[in-house]
């Protein structure tokens, strides 16, 4: 079994940086490495990467959840790097992305990571090596694929893939229905070990997409997990199925997933109306296109009272804001994973007949809402979750063809990736941060400069920057 290496460093701006991974990060970095190099190419047997340690776990749960210090439980480790077995896949993380999981897992909410780890070790026999005492965590990478395990035929050492974070065995019926209401799916990096933040990373094959060549490694690895998530809620068959002319109210619209359905909307020809909180988000909004926006904090909207119960007087009054730029209609689609302090406008508010669709509680997943507003109106609630490897590939398919962009707004070096999720944590971000792994800098990766620049800098660059903090 691997084990941890001794040096297990806490994040710090001080952290030597420099990659353990010798030639292959010597290969990825020149034009001319071919397949043939990358196969004979030889590993490190360690690597660095972010990691949690089941060693923190009971110091941890015992602080009450808002003290929790993430800075504390992330380490910047030198571990070993994972084999791939049959059916594996070893990928060289160019970059990583950080998404709001890596908030939880920080955290060990809503349930222990380790917990997590030793639930996918015993659904299936392979699963046994994840189960050790550190998780490398993350969900989001961009690489390049390095050694295949047995009987892989869809990838070879040399491709550039990004990665579908969704992790399922396959050989259900239920898996062939709808892979993600299968009991074995999981999602890679937080239910599972050798995630994305890390110089190398394990996925099965059927995890394995395309780059978009015109994309640099950060950017490539900003989106799978919020595009793909955002493309079952919004078009696929087992979402809310938008159609032409529908509206859709967003909230969190400058955010990871709010950002992606922005685009989705104005693609499919829907009206958007996007919920932010500042007069800068606002301006951002508008930069990806959308008309019609709502600062939540400029209205003082308190939708759920002390007393946890909804607060009609602000629920009526915000009806009337999305009225107001909505034709004087209710939007048929509500866009939802702020949770607690919004799931009871978003009920309220729903056209007759309309569809809230949910993937996440980021205000506390314990809801409060007047049911009688969704079955009088025959209103529906959509629950989502990730997505199948089918609608991964299908949304990662409109990112190679230059329909939807990276909303990417700033990059750390792997070793700072704590201070990036500390600003998610705070929602101090907006769309996605990246994490360079194995990549020397920002900007590399471009293999399609043509198609680049029939796309435009300026599209691939909205977020660039941020907001001013
Ligand atoms: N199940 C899945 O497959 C799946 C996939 C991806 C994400 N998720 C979950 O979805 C959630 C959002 O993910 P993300 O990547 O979009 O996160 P994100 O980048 O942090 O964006 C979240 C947005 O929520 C808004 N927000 C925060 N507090 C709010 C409040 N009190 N009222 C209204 N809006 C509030 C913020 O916008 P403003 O402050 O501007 O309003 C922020 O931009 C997370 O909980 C995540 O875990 C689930």
């Amino acid at each position: 079994m691997t084990t941890l290496a001794v040096d297990i460093r806490q994040i710090s701006p001080q952290t030597d940086a420099r990659s353990s991974a010798g030639t292959i990060h010597d290969l990825a970095h020149s034009p001319h490495s071919t397949a043939a190099d990358f196969a004979a190419a030889p590993l490190p047997g360690s690597m660095k990467a972010i990691v949690l340690l089941r060693k923190d776990e009971t110091k941890l749960r015992s602080i009450p959840i808002e003290q929790r210090d993430l800075r504390k439980s992330l380490h910047h480790a030198d571990v070993t790097v994972p084999e791939p077995d049959g059916g594996e896949v070893l990928v060289a993380v160019m970059a990583a992305s950080l998404n709001f999981n890596g908030v939880w897992s920080a955290l060990h909410e809503p349930m222990s990571p380790f917990h997590y780890l030793s639930q996918f070790a015993r659904l299936e026999p392979g699963n046994a090596k994840h189960n050790l005492d550190y998780q490398i965590i993350g969900s989001d990478a961009a690489g390049i694929v390095v050694r295949v395990g047995a009987g892989v035929t869809n990838c070879r050492p040399g491709d550039r893939v990004v990665i579908h974070p969704g992790v399922v065995s396959g050989v259900s019926v239920t898996a062939y229905h709808d892979a993600v209401q299968d009991e074995s799916c999981r999602a890679w990096g937080f239910e599972t070990n050798f995630g994305a933040l890390a110089e190398f990373c394990l996925v099965r094959a059927n995890q394995i997409m395309p780059k978009p060549a015109h994309l640099t490694w950060e950017e490539a690895a900003s989106l799978p997990l919020v595009n793909e998530t955002v493309y079952r809620m919004l078009i696929s068959q087992n979402g809310a199925r938008m159609r032409l002319g529908e509206s859709v109210l967003i909230w969190g619209a400058t955010g990871g997933l709010g950002s992606l359905a922005i685009q989705y909307a104005l693609r499919a020809g829907a009206w958007p109306i996007a919920v932010v909180s500042s007069p800068d988000k606002a301006a951002l909004v508008r930069r990806l296109g959308c008309e019609a926006v709502i600062d939540r904090s400029a209205e003082g909207y308190v939708f759920i009272k002390a007393d946890g119960q909804p607060n009609l007087r602000d629920l009526v009054r915000f009806r009337k804001k999305v009225q107001s730029l909505n034709g004087g209609r209710d939007p048929e689609i509500v866009f939802e994973h702020t949770g607690r302090e919004t799931f009871a406008a978003s009920v309220f508010v729903a056209a007759h007949g309309g569809r809230v669709v949910t993937c996440g509680s980021t205000t506390g997943y314990s809801h409060q809402y007047d049911n009688r507003y969704l079955w009088m109106h025959v209103k529906s609630i959509i629950g989502s979750h990730g997505a199948t490897y089918h609608e991964a590939w299908k949304a990662n398919d409109l990112v190679c063809k230059g329909l939807i962009h990276p909303v990417l707004s700033e990059t750390y070096p792997l070793e700072r990736a704590a201070r990036g999720i500390e600003r998610m944590r705070q929602n101090r971000h907006v769309g996605k941060i990246g994490v360079l792994c194995l990549a020397d800098r920002a900007g590399l990766g471009v293999e399609d400069s043509a198609m680049r620049q029939r796309v435009g800098e300026d599209h691939l660059s909205l977020f660039q920057g941020g907001i001013p903090t």
